[in-house]
């Protein structure tokens, strides 16, 4: 086990002296896509039940030997692969937690086998180790990604995603193997940069010898979900820190855009006004919270009120962004709309979604609205999916 953190350590290092000497990186962008081998390939992964496992404390990552899907979330990291008979995805938590360098604190965290790298006189915790850490200090683990986007201004938060990234997958064994990751749509609060965040994952996953492509993370909802409307329809992810959302004529992402609230901003505020810890209303809301029960005390209630928020906010940008556009195809049917997503997963929330829809005006007509059929790995089945097609075509 100790193997692994070394090399992890080593790899790091590595990618760091590769940054240093080279800066020839990025001639994957974007490729024209054949609409129809693109479909065939599809439908074939589609049908294969998703396995989802968390990486676990000692694991080693695996050097991918085919196309990668990943999701880099604010609140996780999954990647999905396409095994023979079903497609696999692994998930690391998205958290850090720093501890000072010591001689003492390293031989713990050898011997406990706790998934770690040194930097600047500090020991770096990174993914679901760090959450142990933060509950044992009584404190929160810190995030390398907030709102959905890599923070510009935190030097240590892209070392801490290479990172999480390096837990779950080692470089491929085919030099040049795809790899498609989900990138957020450009937010219209305008905060952080997607160009950016895109930009410096591009970099890394180039250097790890994969060729990276990225997609709208709306897009890998609708690519994952839709296959039975031609992916024509609305994907929206309700995550961690946004919500985004992609119309999709065809496969084609013709509106995409995001909105910097998600299960973060419900935590916090819920947290807020009853006064306790957002961490611990996350424990309770992911265990035991329905929209369809009756709130049974505070919490319950101011959950109920920020969920309600949510809704409407997303809601409103909905109307807002797509009444603005004049994108719109001329779609004769009414079209589906799926939800994906953490935060979509709460018993009753398609069903409320659904009722206040009536509330707004949308320049299209909506047949239905369900939810994903696994909302956690949506993204990274998508993003597989996306990278499986664009594999066949080179
Ligand atoms: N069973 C559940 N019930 C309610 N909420 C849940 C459940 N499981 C996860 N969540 C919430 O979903 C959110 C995380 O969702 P998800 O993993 O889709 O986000 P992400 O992809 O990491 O973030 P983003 O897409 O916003 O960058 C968190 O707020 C978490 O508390
Ligand atoms: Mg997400």
């Amino acid at each position: 086990m100790a193997t692994d953190r070394t090399t992890l350590q080593e790899r790091l290092e590595a990618l760091k002296r590769a940054e240093a000497g080279s800066d020839a990186m990025m001639e994957n962008d974007k490729k024209e896509f054949n609409l129809e081998s693109r479909m065939a390939q599809a439908e074939q992964a589609l049908k294969k039940e998703v396995r989802s496992r968390e990486r676990e404390e000692g694991e080693v990552a695996e050097a991918p030997s085919g196309p990668v899907g990943l999701d880099i979330g604010t609140s996780h990291v999954i990647v999905a692969q396409n095994e023979r008979r079903y497609i696999k995805t692994t998930k690391q938590l998205n958290a850090f937690f720093t501890i000072p360098h010591s001689k003492f604190a390293r031989n713990i965290l050898v011997k406990n086998d706790v998934f770690f790298f040194e930097q600047d006189g500090l020991y770096y915790i990174v993914g679901y180790s760090a959450e142990n850490f933060a509950n044992m200090f009584d404190t929160d683990t810190k995030r390398s990604i907030k709102q959905g986007l890599l923070c510009s201004d935190e030097k240590e938060g892209i070392t801490v995603i290479q990172a999480i990234i390096l837990s779950l997958i080692q470089k491929p064994k085919r030099l040049g193997e795809t790899l498609c990751f989900g990138v957020p749509g450009e937010p219209i609060d305008g905060l952080g940069s997607v160009t950016y965040h895109e930009s410096i994952i591009k970099m890394f996953i180039s250097r790890m010898g994969f060729t990276p492509i990225s997609i709208n993370e709306g897009m890998a909802v609708v690519l994952s979900e839709l296959a039975e409307h031609d992916y024509t329809g609305i994907g929206i992810s309700i995550g961690g820190g946004m919500c985004n959302v992609c119309l999709s004529y065809l496969s084609f992402p013709v509106i995409t855009y995001s909105i910097q609230i998600g299960g973060d901003y419900i935590d916090s505020s819920a947290g807020a006004v009853v006064g306790i810890p957002a961490t611990k209303v996350k424990f309770i809301k992911e265990r035991e919270f329905s929209l369809i029960t009756k709130p049974k005390d505070r919490l319950t209630t101011a959950l109920n009120i920020f969920y309600d928020e949510l809704i409407q906010k997303l809601q409103k940008s909905m109307e807002r962004i797509l009444s603005a556009s004049n994108q719109i195809p001329m779609i004769s049917k009414p079209i589906p709309i799926v939800l994906s997503g953490g935060t979509a997963m709460p018993e009753g929330f398609t069903e409320k979604f659904q009722k206040s829809l009536s509330q707004v005006r949308l320049p299209v007509d909506i047949s239905s609205v369900h939810l994903a059929e696994d909302p956690l790995n949506t993204t990274a089945k998508g993003a597989l999916i996306m990278a499986m097609t664009e594999e066949i075509q080179e």
